[in-house]
């Protein structure tokens, strides 16, 4: 059966838009709970990947409610968060007042900032960042490879493009058991905490049309970046693209 919130061609940004401003309020807590928790340590090693240093500027796209932007901006790196949902950026936004306002606050999140705007056709000029980071939201555009081309656009010379996203494992009987896990229990977790199936099976439907990380590396390579790898989570469920703009594209 297919999803309400999944349709090819033009009208996917507007479905996207839809299922996203209808869990914005519920997004971080059924990340928790359907990834157990783990998603912290992955969105840890994208930034850990993208290696950002005081004074670097970095671009996390579909940036959501903020957690990659946030992290990026604690080392001190210049960040921009941008997303085109208005309901997820207005969570980021509310995060991004309560830490400043924090007692606890380090002044670090004065360097962030949160933007509405489409993945697929940035309003930076080219060689514009150190680090373009992305969690998530690959999977979600029209064209992945449109936004690839993108995110490499606007990285500087040596910058560093790290993708986060659901993956396909290569072993057979874990993909099926897997799938399994995005068929069933996810959308169960979604109607019980976010009433809303739909949304949570959306993760199912939109990873059968994504050809996830072994497809993303080669694109990486076609399109010349450098150093490229996967790292792999969970047996290939949970992968990171990672790759180094050239000196020269
Ligand atoms: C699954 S959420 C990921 C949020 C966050 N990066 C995280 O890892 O928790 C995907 C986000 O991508 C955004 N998105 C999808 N397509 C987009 C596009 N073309 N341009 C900008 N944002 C987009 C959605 O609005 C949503 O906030």
């Amino acid at each position: 059966m297919s999803n309400v919130f999944y349709v090819p061609g033009k009208q996917r940004a507007a479905r996207v838009g839809d299922l996203f401003a209808g869990i914005a309020r519920r997004y971080d807590l059924l990340n928790d709970l359907q990834s157990f928790g783990l998603h912290r340590l992955w969105k840890r090693r994208v930034v850990s990947l993208a290696d950002v240093k005081p004074g670097d500027r970095a671009l996390d796209l579909c940036c959501g409610t903020g957690d990659i932007a946030f992290a990026l901006a604690k080392n001190g790196a210049e960040v921009t968060g941008l997303d085109f949902s208005e309901k997820m950026l207005e969570v980021a936004q509310t995060r991004l007042q309560h830490s400043k306002l924090s007692p606890r606050s380090t002044g670090q999140t004065q360097n962030l900032k949160f933007l509405q705007g489409d993945a697929e056709q940035l309003p930076f000029p080219d060689n514009s960042f150190d680090a373009v980071t992305m969690g998530y939201g690959l999977r979600n555009l029209s064209s992945w490879e449109g936004g690839l081309r993108e995110m490499i656009r606007v990285a500087k010379p040596g910058g560093r493009i790290v993708v986060l996203d659901f993956g396909k494992p290569a072993n057979a009987l874990w993909r099926s058991l897997y799938f399994a896990h995005l068929k069933c229990s996810v959308p169960l977790i979604g109607l019980i905490f976010c009433g809303n199936p739909q949304a949570y099976a959306y993760i199912l439907e939109s990873l059968k049309h994504y050809p996830a990380q072994r497809a993303v590396a080669k694109k990486m390579r076609e399109l010349q970046l450098a150093n490229v790898q996967v790292v792999d989570f969970v047996g290939g469920a949970m992968a990171i693209n990672f790759g180094q703009k050239p000196a020269r594209v």
